[in-house]
């Protein structure tokens, strides 16, 4: 197995944010690449700002908390990765620019080190093959929000190297998660059921005409979901789950898994949950 001690992570918005502050927690030498100074310095006081939250509820010791925020660095540089043992990717989940930020990793990276992406719904295969290395491009899928949800999916690829799998496996345990390995089908485990699941519940708000607040009603203390569909949408980010939907219905076309033209709607005007205020609910 790869003896991992440095981990890049690229793109630090919800899920990259998330991963980071796992790293740093565990005792990884981390490095955060984002596309500007200000978004990279941003994402550094959120993770500052949650490790502070845990001290404050008596969860880690203030030393502790110094030390792992001490691990992390960022960067607009991709070059500065080129020590990491492990990169994990979090960009925008669309195939090309996933596949052009492989390529770039692939000659800047050593020929050991580990190419993991976070993507949720995209084909591993088909990004480890914008590589010369696809038996070290493995798929680390990590939930929202990181640092809280415990599952972690390591999805081997068609040439990923059953060493690889093994490294991002013990990278996923030491990082606190249960770790599932799974096969690179459309969605994995949970986003092959979950995506139309949700997209079924989104069409159901026009058809049963109710509102969010009802449907999450409904799905909570009917089904004893944690919580409602459209409150998770909004977690998840509407711009996320359509290209999510999206990736599964090109892949598997079932009529349920395109994004319901609301959700559609709701992205094109910039209403994209959490994250810009407004989504199903406002923030
Ligand atoms: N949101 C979720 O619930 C969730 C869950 C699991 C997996 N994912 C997957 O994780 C990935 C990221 O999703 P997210 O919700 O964190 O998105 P996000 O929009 O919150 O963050 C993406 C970040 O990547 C940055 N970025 C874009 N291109 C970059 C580049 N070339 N280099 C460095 N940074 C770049 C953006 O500036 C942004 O900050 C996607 O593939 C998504 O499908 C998302």
């Amino acid at each position: 197995m790869t003896e991992i001690r440095t981990i890049g992570v690229i793109g630090l918005g919800a899920m990259g944010g998330g991963i980071a502050q796992l790293a740093v927690e565990a005792g990884y030498d981390t490095i955060g690449r984002e596309v500007s100074g200000e978004l990279a310095e941003a994402a550094a006081g959120r993770i500052g700002h949650f490790l502070t939250r845990k001290v404050e509820k008596g969860q880690l010791e203030q030393a502790d908390r110094d030390v792992a925020v001490a691990r992390l660095t960022t960067t607009t540089e991709l070059d500065a990765l080129a020590g990491c043992d492990l990169v994990i990717e979090a960009i925008v989940e669309e195939l090309e620019p996933k596949r052009v930020l492989f390529a770039e990793l692939d000659g800047i990276c050593r020929a050991d080190a580990i190419l993991a992406t976070n993507t949720s719904a995209l084909s591993v295969t088909e990004i480890a093959a914008a590589t010369a290395r696809p038996e070290r491009v493995v798929g680390m899928h990590f939930f929202n929000p990181a640092p809280l949800m415990p599952l972690v999916e390591v999805v081997q690829a068609e040439l990923t190297s059953p060493e690889t799998v093994e490294s991002a496996a013990a990278v996923g345990a030491r990082l606190g998660k249960e770790v599932v390995r799974c096969h690179d089908t459309p969605g994995f485990v949970v986003n092959r059921i979950l995506i139309p699941l949700l997209n079924d519940c989104l069409r159901v708000l026009d058809e049963a005409r109710v509102t969010p607040e009802a449907l999450d009603s409904a799905m909570k203390n009917g089904a004893g979901w944690p919580m409602g569909p459209c409150t998770l949408v909004d977690l998840v980010g509407i711009d996320v789950h359509v290209h999510a939907s999206e990736a599964l219905h090109a892949q598997l076309g079932e009529p349920r898994m395109a994004p319901p033209e609301r959700l559609v709607e709701m992205q094109r005007e910039g209403k994209l949950g959490r994250k810009s205020g407004q989504g199903f609910y406002s923030y």
